[in-house]
């Protein structure tokens, strides 16, 4: 069993879209897996609430126990995957997030492309080199077209982590599909965008790849 964690200090950059589009894509292609909604807002827990559809599986964090437990629980359920769906906020020592990201196998950041969301992005991405874990970070909601996301990418690979090749663009489909408990794949299964989750799956599999050779 794989553990991915999505983490960003700054909220709203897409930890809980990718964490929904990316297992169920993962769900498809490789096996049972569990998203695990680690924020108190429970927004994940929401979304499954509107959903029909079985899989993934989604658990949200006990109080007794954390990650430990949750993570115990998916491997007896047969989890070959289980995605950290993280809260905003600093990796403090001891915190939900740093226990999440130390739970990880890879810690993927997500990030916007403006200055502000590339500045808050580095105490994440030095708690990631803290803790010793392999990171990456997807660049999402990202203006189509636009020399931003180069830029951006540039400026994100100097905290030292590998930037994603396909950054995920800004679609409305996006958030229609979190409306009806989907993800942008079961609710419009042509949206280009379906294309980029798809793309990033597989790049952070290959992320994954290298790292069960290195630990
Ligand atoms: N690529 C995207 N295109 C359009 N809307 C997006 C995209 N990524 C995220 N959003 C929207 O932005 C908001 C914040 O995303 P969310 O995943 O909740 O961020 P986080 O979990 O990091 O706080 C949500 O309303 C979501 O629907
Ligand atoms: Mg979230």
């Amino acid at each position: 069993m794989r553990v991915v964690t999505i983490a960003s200090q700054k909220g709203g950059t897409g930890k809980s879209t990718l964490a929904i589009n990316l297992g169920v894509q993962a769900d498809r292609r490789d096996g049972p897996v569990a998203i695990v909604d680690c924020d108190e807002h429970r927004g994940l827990a929401q979304w499954r609430l509107q959903r029909e559809a079985e899989r993934p599986v989604v658990a949200e964090l006990p109080e007794e126990g954390g990650i430990g437990a949750i993570l115990e629980g998916c491997r007896e359920a047969g989890a070959r995957l289980v995605i950290l769906d993280t809260p905003a906020g600093t990796p403090r020592p001891g915190s939900v997030i740093a226990q999440a990201i130390g739970a990880a196998h890879l810690v993927v950041m997500a990030s916007k492309t403006g200055f502000l969301d590339i500045m808050a992005a580095r105490p994440t991405a030095e708690a990631i080199a803290a803790a010793r874990v392999p990171g990456a970070v997807v660049l999402n909601d990202v203006p189509a077209r636009s020399a931003v996301v180069e830029g951006a990418r540039t400026a994100l690979a100097g905290y030292g982590l590998p930037v994603c090749p396909t950054a995920v663009v800004h679609r409305v489909g996006i958030s229609y599909s979190l409306l009806t408990g989907q993800s942008l794949a079961e609710y419009d299964p042509r949206n280009p965008g379906v294309e980029e989750f798809k793309k990033v799956w597989s790049w952070l599999k290959g992320r994954l790849g290298h790292v069960a050779q290195h630990r």
